[in-house]
């Protein structure tokens, strides 16, 4: 972990009290700053926190929302639900998978884009859906989606 890392971690131990309680609060406000948990950063909140490291792992891999993966500063998600899918969700992806050279589940090797696919987002009205890091783009045509995509 770089001397910058370790400065955004103190920081994040130095805003939440230090017990066990504050454990998802920490886990989310490191998953924020660094876009995944780095090991070091779940070892050094155990230590924080005064929780054994196992449980730090199991909240880890419990929650969706945590990657013990790198991701990409770029978070492209697209909905599979039926409505998406049934609206040519599948050919975004495809579209997706060939411009960035990536596959559904991977980052680019210099960390700009992850691209992942997600159950129904609730807006079936407006399928296919789109999702650029939080921004929700409706009636995606497959033509449009990596521009959307690299717009971030
Ligand atoms: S199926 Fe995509 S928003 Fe519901």
């Amino acid at each position: 972990m770089t001397t910058a890392e370790k400065t955004k971690l103190k920081k994040i131990f130095d805003r939440n009290p230090k017990n066990p309680q504050a454990l998802i609060t920490v886990l989310q406000d490191i998953q924020k700053e660094f876009r995944y948990l780095p090991c070091d950063a779940m070892s050094e909140a155990a230590k924080q926190l005064g929780v054994p490291l196992s449980k730090v792992f199991s909240a880890s891999t419990f929650y969706n929302a945590f990657s013990l993966k790198p991701r990409g500063e770029t978070i492209i998600r697209i909905c599979q639900g039926t409505a998406c899918h049934i609206n040519g969700a599948d050919l975004m992806v495809e579209q997706l998978e060939t411009e960035l050279n990536l596959k559904v589940g991977e980052t680019s090797t210099d960390l700009k884009f992850t691209i992942e696919v997600v159950n129904c987002v609730g807006a079936c009205a407006m399928a296919p859906v789109l999702i650029v890091n939080e921004t929700y783009h409706g009636n995606v045509r497959c033509d449009r989606a990596v521009g959307l995509a690299k717009k971030g």
